[in-house]
């Protein structure tokens, strides 16, 4: 390998910074010429590339967003689209390129991998929803940001002796509100693995919940909503309306996905950026860096993304425990 390229796509996640950097400078260190793909797929089929120097990463492990851009790319889905990829890395002199994204932008990168060019996927989601690896680089992040949000309404609740309902993102996932809600001990967490469709049932044991806290003298109640479950707002009106207590509802939104990283993050990406370096630099392609049992480890890209990832049923458990 002599020239690599570096990629983020899909929804941004703070320490994406930190990941490209690790990649521009073990890359430069390990004699490598590194281009960066601006705004995702899009960039590589519209050649919007750069060469990256060290200088064009100062001053970024500190901050959100992504420095290379980053967008959700339909035309890179259709075949003719990923050939065309394929293309531009040739014309590029890229072969080898690192991929940070979720499962939709690995994907992209399984078929890069099937046209030739050796291709690397590192983890970059605030939903921690990839299989293959137990952390991915914006989570944590994500959560301290919506837990101190969460804390924050907590306060103006108990002071007015409301409910609050509270939507954190995740839309097929339910890993932010579950850590969300032990962090801040809500009293009701609900996520979309757990939901069956039934918003009538689900309301009934919110409000019976509520009632009974109530009856034992509970000033405040705090419902962690995960976005997949949804309609954070209606839920509100019809709890009020059943049980006479006033019930608001916040959105936090993509402000979820913005801000500085925790060291956590910063590390973690910044490790994970040199390991896919090295994995380029060995001669392997169609590989996820993930981390499992305390270790940073690689997976088969075809094998990582057919992996099912599922919520901790006794993390679950005692959430719901600690917050009855
Ligand atoms: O995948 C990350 C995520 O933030 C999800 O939690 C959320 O559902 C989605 O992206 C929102 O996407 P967009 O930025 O396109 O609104």
């Amino acid at each position: 390998v002599r020239t690599i390229g570096v990629l983020t796509s899909g929804g941004d996640a703070p320490a994406m910074n930190a990941a490209t950097r690790a990649v521009v400078r073990v890359g430069l260190e390990r004699g490598l010429n590194v281009k960066g793909i601006r705004k995702g797929y899009n960039g590589l089929l519209n050649e919007d590339i750069i060469d990256l120097t060290s200088r064009h990463t100062a001053d970024s492990i500190s901050r959100g967003g992504t420095i290379l851009f980053t967008a959700r790319c339909d035309e890179f889905k259709t075949p003719e689209g990923q050939k065309r990829g394929a293309e531009v890395c040739r014309e590029q002199g890229i072969d080898g390129l690192v991929v940070i994204g979720g499962d939709g932008s690995f994907q992209g990168a399984q078929r890069l991998a099937e046209l030739g060019i050796n291709t690397i996927g590192i983890p970059g989601t605030i939903d921690l929803d990839i299989a293959c690896t137990e952390y991915t680089i914006g989570f944590d992040t994500a959560v301290n940001t919506a837990m101190e949000a969460i804390d924050k309404i907590r306060d103006t609740s108990t002071s007015h002796e409301r409910c609050s309902i509270v939507e954190v993102m995740g839309r097929g996932a339910g890993y932010i509100a579950l850590w969300c809600g032990m962090a801040t001990g809500a009293e009701d967490i609900l996520i979309p693995e757990s939901f069956d469709g039934n918003m009538p049932k689900l309301e009934q044991q919110i409000i019976e919940h509520l009632l009974r806290n109530r009856a034992l003298g509970k000033t405040h109640h705090m419902i962690i909503n995960a976005e997949g479950v949804g309609h954070s707002y209606g839920m509100a009106k019809r709890i009020e309306a059943a049980t006479g207590i006033e019930t608001r509802a916040t959105i936090l939104g993509h402000m979820q996905r913005g801000g500085s990283p925790t060291a956590k993050d910063r590390v973690y990406a910044s490790m994970m950026g040199a390991y896919a370096v090295d994995l380029l630099c060995a001669g392997k392609s169609n590989r996820i860096v993930g981390y499992q049992n305390g270790k940073f480890m690689d997976i088969d890209m075809d094998e990582g993304l057919a992996m099912e990832k599922h919520v901790d049923d006794y993390q679950l458990q005692i959430a719901h425990l600690l917050g009855k």
